[in-house]
C-alpha cells in the first residue's frame, strides 16, 4: 500500500531563510554540452520557486548519467546551471567540487536567494556506494534538506537514503505531485484499467507487465520488447532484436497473461535507417525482415481497448520513433489517448518528449518524470527514498 504517512512537505515560508540542500533529478539528454530535453529541470521549478520565495539559499544536488565515480566532463552539471540560469532568470552558480573550504564559505556567506548547482553526485564513488563519509560531507553544505528527486527514489543512494537522516527534511513540490498523480493506478485505478507498454527492454519491464497483468484490465504491448513476447509465442520475428535469456520469464507469464494483447501486423523494414516500412501479418515477416512499429490492425484494436477505459496508463513508444518513417503507430494512438475524456499517465522521457513535440500534451492527466522509479512504484515495490524520508529528522 502506497502511503505518505510522516512526510513533511514544504509549505510557503517553510523552511525559511534557511541553506536549502535540495535533491532534484535533473538527469536530462546532454548531447556535445546542449541539453536535448530539459523537461525535468522545468517539472522542479515549482519547488525551486517556493523556496526562493522563502528566502533560502538554494543549494541543487543532481546526478546525471552513469560516470561511476570518475570526473567525465560530458556529464558535467555545468550545461544544467546555465540552463536553470535562464529558467529562473537568475544567477546560478556551479559549484566543481564542494567539500573545500572555500567552496563551503562561498554557500555559507552567500546571500538569501543564492543559487548553487553541485557538481554531477556520481562523480564522486560515495554518492551510489551510500557512503556515510560521503553524507555526512554533503550533510554539512545545509541547514535542511528537501527530497524533490522522484525520478531517482527508487535508488538506495547516499543523497537519497541518508541525507533525510542526516538533516531535518521535507518533501518537495515535484515529489508530492507525482505520487498523488500515480496513487491511483498503484492502489485503486477506475476501471477499466488499460495499459499500454511499449520501448525496448523488456528484462527491465517484465514485473511490471506482470504486476499489470493482475491489475490493469488489458495490457496492450508494443515496441521492440513485444518482439521478445512475440517470439516467447513462436510467431517470426524475422531479424527484430529480441531478449533470448528473458523468454523462459516471459513464457511463464505468458501462462497466466490472459489480459495481455499482442501486436497482429508490423510495419517492417530491412534495416532501421530504412526512409519507407511495408505493412505485414506478423504471420507473415519474412527471415531478413525488423518489426520496426505497429502496423494499422494492431492500432485499431488498441484503440478499441483505450476508448472504453476510465484509466490509462502508458510507458514506452510503440515503434522505433526516432525515424519519422516508423511513428504512425505511436501517432495514431496518441491522438486518440488525447481525446479521450479519462484518468490518463504518461512515462518514459521518449514518449514525453513525443507528446509535447506534436502538441498533444494538454489533455494528459499527467507525465511522470520517473522512468524506473515509476515502474518500481507501479510494480508495488517499496521505494527506499521514500522509505527514508517518512522517517526522516525533523
Ligand atoms: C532516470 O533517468 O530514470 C533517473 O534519473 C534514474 O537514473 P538511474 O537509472 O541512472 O539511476
Amino acid at each position: 500500500m502506497l502511503t505518505f504517512n510522516g512526510i513533511r512537505w514544504i509549505k510557503p515560508k517553510n523552511p525559511a531563510g534557511k541553506r536549502v540542500l535540495v535533491r532534484v533529478d535533473f538527469n536530462v539528454p546532454i548531447k556535445n554540452g546542449k541539453i536535448e530535453d530539459d523537461f525535468r529541470i522545468k517539472a522542479h521549478l515549482p519547488t525551486l520557486h517556493a523556496l526562493l520565495k522563502g528566502q533560502n539559499t538554494v543549494i541543487i544536488l543532481t546526478h546525471i548519467g552513469k560516470p561511476a565515480g570518475k570526473k567525465i566532463p560530458a556529464f558535467s552539471a555545468r550545461p544544467i546551471a546555465r540552463r536553470l540560469s535562464k529558467l529562473l532568470k537568475r544567477r546560478v552558480t556551479l559549484i566543481s567540487n564542494p567539500f573545500t573550504l572555500p567552496a563551503a564559505r562561498t554557500i555559507k556567506n552567500a546571500p538569501a536567494g543564492s543559487i548553487f548547482v553541485i557538481e554531477n553526485l556520481r562523480f564522486w564513488n560515495g554518492e551510489e556506494k551510500k557512503d556515510e563519509t560521503f553524507a555526512n560531507n554533503l550533510s554539512r553544505l545545509g541547514d535542511v534538506f528537501v527530497q524533490d528527486a522522484f525520478g531517482v527514489i527508487h535508488r538506495a543512494h547516499a543523497s537519497i537514503t541518508r541525507l533525510p537522516f542526516l538533516l531535518p527534511s521535507y518533501g518537495g513540490l515535484l515529489l508530492k505531485k507525482e505520487l498523488t498523480a500515480l496513487k491511483p493506478l498503484a492502489t485503486n485505478p477506475k476501471r477499466p484499467f488499460v495499459v499500454i507498454m511499449g520501448g525496448v527492454k523488456i528484462s527491465t519491464k517484465l514485473a511490471l507487465i506482470r504486476a499489470f497483468s493482475q491489475k490493469a484490465d488489458r495490457v496492450l504491448l508494443g515496441g521492440a520488447l513485444a518482439n521478445t513476447i512475440l517470439a516467447a509465442l513462436a510467431s517470426p520475428v524475422g531479424k527484430s532484436v529480441i531478449e533470448k535469456k528473458t523468454i523462459p520469464a516471459v513464457k511463464r507469464m505468458l501462462a497466466n497473461g490472459t489480459k495481455l494483447v499482442f501486436p497482429k501486423d508490423a510495419v517492417v523494414a530491412s534495416t532501421q535507417n530504412a526512409r519507407r516500412g511495408t505493412k505485414k501479418l506478423i504471420a507473415d515477416i519474412a527471415k531478413t525482415e525488423i518489426i520496426l512499429d505497429i502496423g494499422p490492425e494492431t492500432a485499431t484494436a488498441f484503440i478499441r481497448e483505450l476508448n472504453r477505459a476510465k484509466t490509462i496508463f502508458w510507458n514506452g513508444p510503440l515503434g522505433f520513433v526516432e525515424n519519422n518513417a516508423f511513428r504512425a503507430g505511436t501517432l495514431k494512438v496518441a491522438r486518440a489517448i488525447h481525446k479521450l475524456r479519462c484518468y490518463k499517465v504518461i512515462g518514459g522521457g521518449d514518449l514525453i518528449a513525443f507528446f509535447h513535440k506534436r502538441n498533444l500534451a494538454s489533455r494528459i492527466s499527467h507525465f511522470a518524470t520517473g522512468g524506473g522509479s515509476t515502474l518500481t512504484l507501479l510494480a508495488g515495490k517499496k521505494l527506499p527514498g521514500l522509505e527514508a524520508l517518512k522517517k526522516a529528522k525533523r
